[in-house]
């Protein structure tokens, strides 16, 4: 299939048009660069040895949008594009919905005039709010997010419901992520986070190359084993072929949009991944203990039962894995992709 992949210069993107390449789909990118570079676009072609057109516009403009559908005969959609800082959301709201909403509008829009039927859209765990039965979550459909962030995830999954009902045909999975973390084995493309990292693992990964001081662990005093939260870490390649898995299932769902949680049905505590990164950065991770972080959930992972046994998708890749491909990413690219 010719896939478009909004936002395939980020993090998670990239891998995924990696993974796609990989599994003999034809790529078309379109990103704005907001928080990604362009410099992204030559990593993947080397990687894969393909052209992969890189279209660069927001995806709000809906006539750009619709005259890229057009041009490049696109067949299914996976949609990343968004903004998605879970703190700048809170002092941000307008600017998170009128962006993450109108892009996704856009997409539908262009997908009517030019019927498209396929569409993969990125979620997140974060549609389960802390109201959920933590930490087991099954497909939970009482959704309430508690942040502007997470409510645009909320919404995007309603409309896409309302949208697909009225559309004989049109299959949309939602893949609700856990905690993406990992770099593909290369070491060519990674998490390349703008400013000062809000998530656990790149902090700890550009405290260990040196660019910063130390690592704080936000609370020891937790209900779990050694003290510290614990989160389901998934390998962002275990991500990309998650994608890869549902896009190629979505003729087959038991129903046209069904949701899917991508993660590996275990936790992994704050220190536990702190001392699996001095193992494979063979260094001492200088850190810290402060507060607690507000909003932080003791203990949250998933279950990933159902994209398990109907998308025939398993998460395979160890936290010493994830450790040692991050390492590999980040002392290679101790600033991240150049700028040019
Ligand atoms: C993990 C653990 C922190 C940084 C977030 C978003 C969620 C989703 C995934 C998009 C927590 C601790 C962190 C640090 C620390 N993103 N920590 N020191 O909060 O589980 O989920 O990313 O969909 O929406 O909320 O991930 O990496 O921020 O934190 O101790 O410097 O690491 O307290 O326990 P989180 P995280």
């Amino acid at each position: 299939m010719r896939v478009l992949v909004s936002g395939g210069a980020g993090y998670i993107g990239s891998h995924t048009v990696l993974s796609l390449l990989e599994a003999g789909h034809d790529v078309v990118v379109v990103d704005d660069f907001s928080n990604s570079k362009p410099t992204v676009q030559g990593r993947l072609e080397a990687l894969s040895g393909k052209h992969v057109p890189f279209h660069a516009f927001d995806l709000t403009n809906t006539e750009k949008t619709e005259q890229l559908f057009t041009h490049e005969q696109i067949d299914a959609v996976v949609h990343f594009a968004g903004f998605k800082a879970v703190g700048e959301s809170v002092s941000e709201p307008l600017r998170y919905y009128q962006n993450n909403l109108d892009a996704t509008f856009s997409l539908l829009r262009a997908m009517e005039r030019t019927g498209v039927t396929k569409f993969v859209f990125s979620s997140s765990a974060t549609v389960y709010g802390e109201h959920a039965p933590v930490p087991y979550q099954e497909e939970y459909e009482h959704l309430s997010a508690s942040s502007p962030y997470g409510q645009t995830k909320v919404v995007i999954e309603r409309v896409l419901a309302d949208v697909a009902a009225v559309h004989e045909g049109w299959r949309i999975a939602l893949l609700r992520y856990f905690n993406p973390v990992g770099a593909h084995p290369s070491g060519r493309i990674g998490e390349d986070p703008q400013g000062i990292p809000n998530n656990l693992m790149p902090f700890i990964a550009q405290v260990a190359v040196g660019r910063r001081e130390r690592l704080t662990v936000f609370g020891d005093d937790y209900p779990t084993a050694d003290g510290t939260c614990e989160r389901d870490y998934i390998h962002v390649m275990d991500l990309a072929e998650g994608h890869v898995a549902a896009l190629e299932h979505l003729e087959e769902l038991a129903e046209p949009v069904r949701a899917f949680n991508l993660g590996t049905g275990r936790g992994t505590s704050v220190l536990e991944m702190v001392h699996a990164f001095e193992r494979a950065a063979g260094r001492e991770l200088p850190y810290e203990v402060g507060p607690r972080r507000p909003g932080d959930l003791a203990a949250f992972w998933a279950d990933p039962a159902r994209a398990n046994t109907e998308l025939g998708w398993r998460a395979t890749r160890t936290i010493d894995e994830i450790c040692a491909d991050t390492w590999r990413w980040q002392s290679a690219n101790p600033r991240g992709y150049p700028d040019a």
